[in-house]
C-alpha cells in the first residue's frame, strides 16, 4: 500500500470519478475523507464501501464555492486528524449552453463551484501544508479546459482557469515540498455524461483517438500515482488521460 497513514479529502467523493479516487485512495491506505453537497445517502454508502473493505473513511457535507464553509471543513479534518496529506479537488458541475443563449447564472454557477471551489480549498489548506512541510494537490480540470469545446464556454473557462491556479500554485508552494498538479480527463462514462444524446455520444467517440470512452479507473489510478511517492519530482502538470483527444 503506498499511501499508508495519509490523509486525504476527495470534494465532491459521492459519484462518478470521485467516488472512484476515494475508494481507490482508501485501498492503498489513506484516511479518506469523502466529501458531497447534497448526496448524503451516495457519500455514506462509498464509506461503507470502503469500510467493508477494511479501509478508512468519513463522510462530510461542504458546498465547497462557499468560501467560509470550505474553511470550516478543512477546520474540521485539521482538528480530528491532524493534518491533510492529500487534497483532491473533483468537485465540479455542468451547465451547457451555447455562448448567445448562456445566462448570467449559468456562467456563474460553473466558475463558482469548478474553478472558485478549487481555489477555496487550497487556499484554506495551504498554510496547514506548509506547516506539515509537504502535500500533495490535485485539481481535476479537463480536457474540455485544455482544447475548448462548443456549448462550454463556462465550463471550459472554469477548467482553464483549474490549470492556471495548478501552475501558480505548482510555483508558490513547490520550495516547501508542496506539489501541486492537474489532471484533464476526456470523455469518462458517469453520471456527467450518461445525460448525453446517444447522437453526441457518438460525435464524441469520433473525436477520440482511442475510439472509446474512459471509466472512473483510469482517473483514479493518475490520481493515486500523483499522490505517490513515485511522483515526488511531478509538479505543475497536466496529465491527460483522454484517450489521446489532446496531443
Ligand atoms: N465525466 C467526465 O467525462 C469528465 C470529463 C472531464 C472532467 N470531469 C471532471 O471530473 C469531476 C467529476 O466529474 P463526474 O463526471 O464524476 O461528475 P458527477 O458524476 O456529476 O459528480 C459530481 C460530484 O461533484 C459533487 N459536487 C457538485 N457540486 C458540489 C459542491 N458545490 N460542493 C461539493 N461537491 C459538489 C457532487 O456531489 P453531490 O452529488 O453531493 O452534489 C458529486 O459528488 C468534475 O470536476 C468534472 O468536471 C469529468
Amino acid at each position: 500500500m503506498v499511501l499508508e497513514n495519509k490523509v486525504a479529502l476527495v470534494t465532491g467523493a459521492s459519484r462518478g470519478i470521485g467516488r472512484q479516487i476515494a475508494i481507490s485512495l482508501a485501498k492503498e491506505g489513506a484516511q479518506v475523507i469523502v466529501n458531497y453537497n447534497g448526496s448524503a445517502a451516495k457519500a455514506e454508502e462509498v464509506v461503507n464501501l470502503i469500510t467493508e473493505a477494511g479501509g478508512r473513511a468519513e463522510a462530510v457535507q461542504c458546498n465547497v464555492s462557499e468560501y467560509d464553509k470550505a474553511e470550516e471543513l478543512m477546520k474540521y479534518i485539521i482538528g480530528k486528524y491532524g493534518r491533510v496529506d492529500i487534497l483532491v479537488n473533483n468537485a465540479g458541475i455542468t451547465r451547457d449552453n451555447l455562448l448567445m443563449k448562456m445566462t448570467e447564472e449559468e456562467f456563474d454557477a460553473v466558475i463558482d463551484i469548478n474553478l472558485k471551489g478549487t481555489f477555496n480549498c487550497i487556499k484554506h489548506l495551504s498554510r496547514q501544508m506548509l506547516k506539515q512541510k509537504g502535500g500533495r494537490i490535485i485539481n481535476i480540470s479537463s480536457v474540455s479546459g485544455v482544447m475548448g469545446n462548443a456549448g462550454q464556454a463556462n465550463y471550459c473557462a472554469s477548467k482553464a482557469g483549474v490549470i492556471g491556479l495548478t501552475k501558480s500554485v505548482a510555483r508558490e508552494l513547490a520550495s516547501r515540498g508542496i506539489t501541486c498538479n492537474a489532471v484533464a480527463p476526456g470523455f469518462i462514462e458517469t453520471e456527467m455524461t450518461d445525460v448525453l444524446a446517444d447522437s453526441v455520444k457518438e460525435a464524441m467517440n469520433a473525436q477520440i483517438p482511442m475510439k472509446c470512452f474512459g471509466n472512473t479507473e483510469d482517473i483514479a489510478g493518475t490520481v493515486v500515482f500523483l499522490a505517490s511517492d513515485a511522483a515526488r519530482y511531478i509538479t505543475g502538470q497536466v496529465i491527460n488521460v483522454d484517450g489521446g483527444m489532446a496531443m
